[in-house]
């Protein structure tokens, strides 16, 4: 029977955007059935891929390490445990494979023999005798899409593929990560609560696959819900490929608000009047929430309390770490703090969230368009990251418009996106006026866009009169109004 592997796993494979690939089923270039390819299929598509050192499955693999900043992200194997159990269920495979392969082979043996006796006598016997053994010597050879199959089995034992019911999200357990954190670092929004086995929210089922306990948990699970594969996705990891059933958070109502004692772990200037808050939460107690929201951060000192409402600027796959933009010109009450250096490295915040509805559809691949102004930048980075770890977009676009002397504070990073992904634009532009400002960039977003306007999602973040000029100039330029989502920030 021909391999089949699931279209997130061959687009791994072969080092391209699975969204190209769906578009490839889509436009009927590639065949697939049931949500799986064949290996052979595959090949044949995409003739010239090195399977293992294709470029671009590196520079996948290093744009997920160093541009998304993920510093919880550890590339190790896992545990000898998961790792000898996953081999254990490849060689129970196998063994049935050769078990299978033999009787086939007597088989093919016997019809040999017996057309070998007919062939004497009778040329149809000799042709087909003949054309047995082409087919033969054809089937045995060594072929790339042999080797593609070696490779996939090799990353379904270091990296076991996780489907979740009744949704359909995807994605890879790396390493000694539990289906919990797995799907945190693959921007899923999961139900789940304290992350150690101790609240029970991260429940799930496994509907098919093997998973292996890997933590202990105080959460008691009956032997009913056992025997029906209830598992804490917390502190079990996939042995095999499997599905899963287990809620994701469709949209802000589905995240109730939280508070969260976390550290100051960094405070670095971005620019003269821009500094990175960076916090970290316990693991017994982490933030849930989604790109693109915001939360209330609270501090205080032998000064009295100060607090102030602030976006995130990091991605829900960034796990414990949650970072912020905060602008000094002027200082709101926690950038005084910091400014005073009242707030300092070791210190403790309250975070109080999260809030805001200016979050990503990550259940539609659509074209995306992010515009920001000055500090709106940083839900924009938010959403931008997550919108690149679910792979949710098939095209992206940054605006960004400075009127702040700090300019385009990170636009490295913005540089480094369009330089290391396909289909990915960055436009800056400054200009003292946020309404002109924001004109003209969507001007030259229009003038250039990948894609056409009525089937992309906006996303509009910054001061009022940018994202009032913003979101009509969209709006003339063909945007759905039904597609465009406004934050508006008071700087
Ligand atoms: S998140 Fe609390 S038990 Fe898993």
């Amino acid at each position: 029977m021909a391999h089949r592997l699931t279209i997130a796993r061959a687009a791994r494979l072969v080092g391209v955007h699975r969204s190209a690939l769906q578009r490839r089923v889509r436009e009927g270039t590639l065949a697939c059935v049931e949500g799986m390819v064949t290996a052979d299929e595959l090949q044949r598509v995409f003739p010239d891929v090195e399977w293992v050192t294709h470029g671009d499955l590196e520079r996948v693999a290093r744009i997920q390490e160093e541009s998304f900043g993920r510093r919880v992200r550890e590339r190790t194997l896992p545990s000898q445990e998961v790792l000898a159990q996953r081999v254990f269920a490849q060689s129970q495979e196998l063994a049935d494979a050769r078990r299978h392969l033999q009787r086939y082979h007597a088989l093919v043996q016997a019809f040999r023999e017996r057309l070998g006796h007919a062939a004497a006598d009778h040329p149809p016997s000799a042709a087909l005798l003949a054309w047995t053994d082409d087919e033969l010597a054809r089937l045995f050879a060594i072929d790339a899409a042999g080797r593609l199959e070696v490779l996939d089995a090799m990353l379904g034992v270091v990296s076991p593929h996780v489907v979740l019911q009744p949704g359909g999200h995807e994605y890879f357990a790396e390493g000694h990560d539990t289906l919990l954190e797995a799907g945190l670092k693959a921007g899923l929004a999961l139900a789940y609560g304290c992350g150690n086995g101790s609240c029970g929210l991260c429940r799930a089922r496994v509907l098919d696959g093997e998973v292996r306990q890997v933590r202990h948990h105080d959460y008691p699970l009956s032997q009913a819900e056992r025997s029906q594969g209830h598992v804490l996705m917390c502190c079990n990891a996939p042995v095999t490929d499997v599905r899963i059933e287990a809620l994701v958070a469709a949209g802000p109502a589905d995240i109730p608000v939280q508070q969260v004692v976390a550290t100051v772990r960094a405070v670095t200037p971005l620019a003269p009047a821009t500094t990175l808050l960076h916090v970290q939460t316990p693991r017994t107690a982490r933030l849930r929430f989604l790109a693109g929201q915001g939360v209330r951060i609270g501090s205080t000192g032998a000064q009295g309390d100060a607090s102030a409402f602030h976006p995130i600027a990091s991605c829900p796959c960034d796990d414990r770490n949650i970072q912020f933009h905060v602008g000094l010109d002027p200082p709101d009450p926690v950038a005084q703090r910091l400014q005073a250096g009242a707030l300092r490295v070791g210190d403790t915040v309250t975070i109080t969230g999260p809030y805001g509805r200016f979050a990503l559809d990550v259940s539609t691949a659509r074209p995306l368009v992010f515009a920001a102004c000055d500090l709106g930048f940083a839900p924009v980075k938010s959403l931008v990251e997550h919108a690149l770890a679910s792979e949710a977009a098939t095209s992206c676009a940054v605006l960004w418009l400075a009127t702040r002397a700090d300019g385009h504070y990170l636009a490295n990073l913005c540089r480094s996106w369009a330089d290391s992904l396909d289909r990915f634009a960055y436009h800056g532009l400054e200009d003292p006026d946020p309404a002109t400002g924001a004109e003209r960039l969507v001007d030259r977003w229009a003038a250039s866009a990948q894609a056409d306007a009525g089937a992309c999602d906006v996303f509009v973040a910054g001061p009022a009169p940018f994202v009032a000029a913003a979101s009509d100039a969209f709006r003339l330029a063909g945007v759905t109004p039904s597609r465009l989502h406004a934050e508006v920030l008071e700087r």
